[in-house]
């Protein structure tokens, strides 16, 4: 599904035509525009434009409203229509506007068509949060549209090939920021077994797709060194009230709240640099192999072949 552009004026006849194009003209002055639920608004030239992955619920949905707040323009992002026009709406009802875009992360072709969307209709993007990810349960082997470990594919693969598919719009947007959505649960990669067709458990299988956003974290950081894109990876917060967490019958030991406060010093803070590994509001170290420089360079290689992406 595409976001759709607002309906263009009909056709009044050569009379008419001057007074449209003058009410046309009003109409598209007046920021932001409120069109129906069914309608994304346009972001108005000079609008920050914020594209928060997986915002039709949980950490993201926070996230996106809260941009929307301070007036930024959120392409909204998700598989579920209902629940994404709920946040379109409720962005645009206020300083910000926002459209949602549908995209599976279980399929690169989905997530390519993403990207080119994007790409078409957007002449810039000022933050890429990458926070869509599916959780350790339930605990199964799951497999993607593209024959890859589900996980895997869907909180590491997709979005190193959405970040690299957008990284000429996101550095030509400069400053700008990338922000990836991690965890504290980190599994090393066993590169005699990435697609954990042994010894699966879904706590590994999310663990490693979590260290692998680090890795990929820290080879951007590097890779645009001097570009004005700051890229940083964070554990938001343990067990929020989140879709996943309910799926794993875990009690919430944190708020949304939270969880959202630490993104968002990730987008908006001023106060710090670029190529870290986030616990909430804190600098932390990450598990040892995200720092490995061979196992980086074996990931990079590997995420390269997979998606067709990633060169710098
Ligand atoms: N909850 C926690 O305590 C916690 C802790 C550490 C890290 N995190 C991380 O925080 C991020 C947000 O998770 P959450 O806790 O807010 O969970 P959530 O409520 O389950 O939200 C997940 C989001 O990702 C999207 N998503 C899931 N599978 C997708 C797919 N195949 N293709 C496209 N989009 C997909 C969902 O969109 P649809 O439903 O529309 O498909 C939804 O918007 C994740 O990266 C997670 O790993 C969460």
């Amino acid at each position: 599904m595409r976001p759709s552009e607002p309906s263009p004026s009909p056709d009044a006849g050569v009379s008419l035509a001057p007074v449209l194009a003058l009410l046309v003209l009003a109409w598209a002055a007046a920021a932001p525009m409120h069109l129906s639920a069914q309608d994304g608004v346009a972001p108005t030239p000079g609008q920050q434009v914020v594209l928060v992955t997986g915002s039709t619920s949980g950490l993201g949905r926070e996230v996106a409203l809260r941009m929307g707040a301070r007036g930024a323009h959120v392409i909204v992002h998700g598989r579920n229509r209902e629940r994404g026009m709920e946040v379109v709406e409720e962005i645009n009802a206020g300083p910000g506007s926002a459209r949602l875009y549908s995209a599976d992360f279980a399929s690169f072709e989905e997530v390519r068509t993403l990207g080119d969307a994007i790409l078409r209709d957007y002449d810039r993007l000022d933050v890429l949060v990458n926070n869509a990810g599916f959780g350790s349960a339930p605990n199964e082997r799951l497999v993607s549209e593209d024959g890859h470990e589900f996980r895997f594919q869907v909180n590491y693969l997709s979005p190193f090939l959405l970040t690299h598919r957008l990284l000429p719009l996101i550095r030509s947007s400069a400053p700008a920021r990338i922000v990836n959505i991690s965890s504290l649960a980190q599994s090393p990669i066993d590169w005699e077994d990435v697609m954990i067709e042994k010894d699966f458990s879904g706590g590994r299988a999310y663990g490693q797709s979590k260290l692998a956003q680090i890795a990929h974290t820290l080879d951007l950081h590097e890779a645009l060194a001097g570009v004005g894109v700051m890229v940083n990876a964070l554990h938001p917060a343990t067990y929020m009230p989140t879709g996943m967490v309910a799926r794993a019958g875990v009690e919430p030991r944190s708020t949304i709240d939270e969880g959202a406060d630490a993104v968002m010093q990730l987008i908006v803070s001023d106060e710090i640099e670029g190529g870290q590994f986030f616990n909430g509001l804190r600098p932390q170290r990450a598990h040892a192999q995200a720092y490995d420089e061979d196992s980086r360079r074996r990931l990079r290689e590997l995420s390269r072949s997979l998606t067709g992406e990633g060169a710098l």
